[in-house]
């Protein structure tokens, strides 16, 4: 409509141009800005290159990568010329694309097997970050990338994260400055069955936005909560069903205050505290990482031990989309401040709540239920 053009900086369109010349040229995955997390970037139709965004992240050969897109008429030509969209897609990609809502569509054979894992869907998303946007147009080439991170680590929100887990294995890390949504995108498959839309992956489009948008018609329908799938459970086809998944170096703790279910135990922070103490490190002084919401129980309740805490604050309980933007910015600073271990407050699943617990559930080795 009236948008004016938006003209890149010098200095950004010659990184653009370097991007493109890794990418096309050298054949290398770059490290690029997007809405949600960085990501690892590489030719999603040339296998080769593809090859090396698993042997960059050292990830599993059988968990699908996401191609991303900067136009409908790319994401066409990914598809089989036969394949008519679903009435269900076309609302979502009116309503949240470009943006961090990745689909599952049928492949067609541009794709090769190794971005999808075999599968015969493939993964796609329109970013909304400009210069993810830009970097696809620019190189006329749909990009797969995975978060661009170590398989198993936090996905990385800054350049700085990408940085220090990546440095030497990359050519180039896009600096965007740091991620507005914070957890990936949400994977929905509205493929499977006619009328209802399951969301693989909880993630920056919440639940709640989906169904108001889809409308009373659609089902959807999130997996572990609404449905199971033992297919899925058994094939790692979403994220951390059978690998570990976005751990720190060390220890994580999910502090939940919620009322403990049978054979688990209140207990209070003190206590956790000198139990973790004397079977992580009972001899050194033991620093303690706490990611939690501001001003509540858990966050006193820590503070007020003779403990010394490094806090990280996960925002206001009233605000689920701050602790999403936060939490892997979190997970990541405290891992890198020399903390023995990371407690972790739970938050309310709803909204990106959802897509944070999901998170945190797979970060944490333990969970300890909180008397406060
Ligand atoms: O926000 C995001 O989605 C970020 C940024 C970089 O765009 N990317 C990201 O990629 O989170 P990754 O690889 O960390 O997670 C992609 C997940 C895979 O683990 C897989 O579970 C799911 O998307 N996926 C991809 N292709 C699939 C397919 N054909 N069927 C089912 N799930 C698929
Ligand atoms: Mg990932």
């Amino acid at each position: 409509s009236s948008a004016p053009p938006v003209v890149p900086s010098a200095s950004t369109l010659s990184a653009l141009q370097e991007a493109t010349r890794d990418l096309l040229d050298r054949q290398l995955p770059i490290a690029l800005p997007t809405e949600t997390v960085y990501g690892l970037a590489a030719n999603a139709l040339h296998a080769p290159s593809v090859a090396r965004i698993f042997s960059t992240k050292g990830r599993p050969a059988d968990n699908p990568l996401i191609v991303h897109v900067s136009s409908l008429p790319m994401l066409r030509s990914l598809l089989p010329a036969a394949f008519v969209m679903p009435p269900e897609y076309e609302k979502l990609i009116a309503a949240f694309w470009p943006g961090p809502l990745t689909m599952l569509f049928p492949k067609s054979d541009v794709i090769p097997p190794i971005c999808t894992a075999g599968q015969p869907t493939v993964a796609v998303r329109m970013p909304s970050h400009p210069i993810a946007r830009a970097l696809i147009a620019l190189s006329n080439t749909p990009l797969a990338a995975p978060s661009a991170n170590s398989s198993g680590k936090p996905s990385p929100t800054k350049a700085i994260h990408v940085l220090h887990d990546l440095r030497g294995k990359i050519p180039l890390i896009l600096d965007g400055g740091a991620c507005e949504v914070g957890v990936e995108s949400t994977v929905v498959d509205g493929l499977s069955q006619e009328g209802v839309v399951k969301v693989l992956r909880p993630g920056g489009v919440t639940v709640e936005e989906l169904q108001r948008v889809l409308g009373e018609g659609t089902k959807v329908l999130v997996h572990k909560r609404d449905y199971e799938d033992s297919e899925i459970e058994s094939a790692p086809t979403t994220p951390g069903m059978k690998y570990r998944h976005y751990s720190p170096t060390v220890p994580v703790v999910l502090l939940l205050t919620s009322p403990p279910p049978a054979g688990r135990k209140l207990e209070s922070v003190h206590d956790i505290l000198d139990e973790l103490h004397a079977s992580i490190s009972p001899q050194d002084e033991f620093k303690v990482g706490l990611l939690s919401l501001s001003d509540s129980d858990i966050t006193k309740a820590c503070i007020a031990t003779h403990y010394e805490v490094q806090r990280f604050s996960l925002g206001k309980r009233s605000s689920p989309a701050e602790a999403a933007q936060r939490l892997f910015d979190g997970l990541l600073t405290l891992d890198g401040e020399g903390v023995e271990v990371i407690l972790v407050e739970g938050v309310e699943e709803v909204k990106e709540g959802l897509a944070v617990m999901n998170r945190v559930r797979k970060a944490a080795g333990e969970v300890r239920y909180v008397s406060v």
